[in-house]
């Protein structure tokens, strides 16, 4: 078999490693790929790269210095190719990779139209992170998304893993994590870095300032998921404890919880009571505070309407609240302004209402209430409730309470607060 100067994605001897450190400077990064992942099992086989040896594991290097995912790749072809020969060994993460908002980070619907209404550069770095965000990104290289080798290969020839040392991210076990078996050698460099197995690998995306220049606060911020991660009480828990849960042979990259009705419904606890007789009161408490509930995209809330309904049928009362951060366009400013937060952190949100019912309040009536999460797709001005419009919604908790009989009063609530 002839000896691809570029197979940097083979089985290789100690004297091989070295040589290859030297070929990466000079060699194109992805272009022996493919072919190297196609002869792979012809190398083992035969072992025909090198001399007549048995095959050696490659070199595993530990570190925490190595370059963690980031948008903008512009590797374009060449990381579809590559990204197909991950696939075609990694069946299970594939599978699950395939369904996942990672892989149609470009071509979902609810991106689409929004980058419709802003079509930049700034969107297309993230969201088609292996093209030139500067074009419209090509088919192929859109439909990739986020793909295997955004995340896990950052610099040329070398796969980024989690670390097997880390209780963590893998229970002990002596078999390595792939789902391939303990007996499969991988044909390429492994580099096992902790900081890939925590929030630095999802932190170039996941969080990130708007592209208007400004300062370092979280309202400069359009996403603010990994500082909210690092101030909360489960800090000590990786990103991928939570959305990469274990199947047992490897872990889920399906990132598909988050479009789980049940999951989500199972996140949120509620509680409903009257905290005195014209006082009704929700509690909110997060089950497992990761982040800021909701967190990600700017426009994500939690959405709570109360309303007293009398036995006739009559409403008597109706109140909504918005939990969120909340954007508001200020003129004079470019860009959003944050102009509040209250979402739930770690700590049980109480929300109070003041239920101010009509007078005579002679009517036996029940309090009826609904929590649900929202994707806005736009909230418009961030000012007026009726220009916001949600994408999709999932439906938390609701409920019903008896009224007391008291609390008369002239009043009459209808906004939003
Ligand atoms: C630095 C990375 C980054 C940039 C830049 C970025 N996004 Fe995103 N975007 C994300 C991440 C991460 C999410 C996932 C968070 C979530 O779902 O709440 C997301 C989610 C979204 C969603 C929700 C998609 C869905 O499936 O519901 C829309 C719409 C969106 N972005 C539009 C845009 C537009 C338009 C721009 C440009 C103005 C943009 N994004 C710029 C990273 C980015
Ligand atoms: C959004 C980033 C991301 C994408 C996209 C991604 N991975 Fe991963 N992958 C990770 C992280 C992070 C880990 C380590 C998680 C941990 O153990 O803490 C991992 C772990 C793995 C592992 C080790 C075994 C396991 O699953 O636990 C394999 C193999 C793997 N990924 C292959 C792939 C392949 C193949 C693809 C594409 C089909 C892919 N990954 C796409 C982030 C990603
Ligand atoms: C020709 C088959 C093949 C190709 C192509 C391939 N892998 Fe692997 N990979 C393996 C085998 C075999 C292992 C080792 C199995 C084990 O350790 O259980 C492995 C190990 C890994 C691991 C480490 C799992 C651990 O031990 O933590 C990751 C991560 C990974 N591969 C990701 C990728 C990505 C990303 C690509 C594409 C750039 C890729 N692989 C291409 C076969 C392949
Ligand atoms: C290269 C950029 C990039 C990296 C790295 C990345 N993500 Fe994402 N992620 C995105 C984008 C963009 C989206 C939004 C896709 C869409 O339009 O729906 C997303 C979506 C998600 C979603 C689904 C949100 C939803 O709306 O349902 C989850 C969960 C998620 N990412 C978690 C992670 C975690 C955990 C990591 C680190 C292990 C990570 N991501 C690494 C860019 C990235
Ligand atoms: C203790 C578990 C836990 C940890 C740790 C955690 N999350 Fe989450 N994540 C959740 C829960 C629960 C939700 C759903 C509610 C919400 O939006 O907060 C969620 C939602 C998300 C979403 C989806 C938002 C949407 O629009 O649907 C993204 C993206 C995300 N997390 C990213 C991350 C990243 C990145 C990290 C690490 C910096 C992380 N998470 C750490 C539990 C966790």
């Amino acid at each position: 078999m002839s000896q691809p100067a570029r197979c940097f994605f083979m089985v290789e001897s100690q004297p091989m490693a070295a040589q290859r450190a030297a070929n990466f400077s000079t060699a194109h990064p992805l272009g022996g790929f493919a072919r190297c992942a196609a002869s792979f099992f012809a190398v083992v086989a035969f072992s025909a790269c090198t001399d007549p040896v048995a095959p050696q594991r490659p070199i595993e290097r530990e570190g925490s210095t190595h370059a963690m995912p980031t948008p903008d790749r512009r590797r374009e072809q060449n990381a579809v190719a590559e990204n197909s020969a991950c696939i075609a060994c990694h069946t299970d993460q594939a599978r699950e990779w395939e369904g996942s908002r990672h892989h149609t980070a470009h071509t979902n619907d609810a991106y689409q139209k929004a980058l419709a209404i802003e079509p930049s550069s700034f969107c297309r770095g993230c969201h088609a992170p292996e093209a030139d965000p500067t074009h419209q990104a090509k088919p192929a290289v859109g439909a990739l998304g986020v793909g295997c080798v955004t995340c896990h290969v950052t610099s040329p020839g070398t796969v980024l893993a989690a670390p097997l040392s880390n209780p963590l991210t893998y229970p002990p076990s002596s078999d390595p994590p792939s789902g391939l078996g303990a007996s499969a050698l991988p044909p390429h460099t492994i580099v096992r870095s902790a900081d890939f197995a925590g929030a630095k690998a999802c932190e170039h995306c996941h969080e990130f300032k708007f592209p208007v220049p400004r300062g370092n606060e979280d309202r400069d911020y359009m996403q603010t998921t990994v500082r909210e991660h690092a101030r909360a009480s489960t800090a000590n828990l990786t990103c991928s404890n939570c959305h990469m849960p274990e199947t047992g042979s490897h872990r889920s990259h399906a990132f598909n919880q988050t479009r789980n009705t049940a999951w989500f419904v199972q996140t949120l606890a509620v509680k409903a009571e009257w905290s005195d007789p014209s006082t009704f009161q929700l509690t909110l408490a997060q089950q497992a505070p990761g982040h800021g509930f909701p967190t990600g995209d700017l426009f994500r809330r939690v959405h709570i309407h109360v309303e007293v309904r009398a036995d006739s049928g009559e409403i008597l009362y109706h109140e909504n609240r918005v939990l969120a951060r909340h954007f508001d366009l200020v003129p004079g400013y470019s860009g959003r302004q944050l102009t509040g937060d209250n979402r739930i952190f770690d700590e049980p949100l109480a929300i109070p209402f003041s239920v101010l019912l009509p007078t005579p309040h002679t009517q036996h009536s029940t309090l009826f209430w609904n929590v649900e999460y929202q994707r806005a797709a736009t909230v418009g001005t961030g000012k007026n409730p009726d220009e916001v419009q949600i994408e999709s919604v999932e439906p938390l908790q609701s409920g019903q309470i008896p009224v007391p009989e008291v609390t008369p009063n002239p009043q009459r609530s209808t906004g939003y607060q």
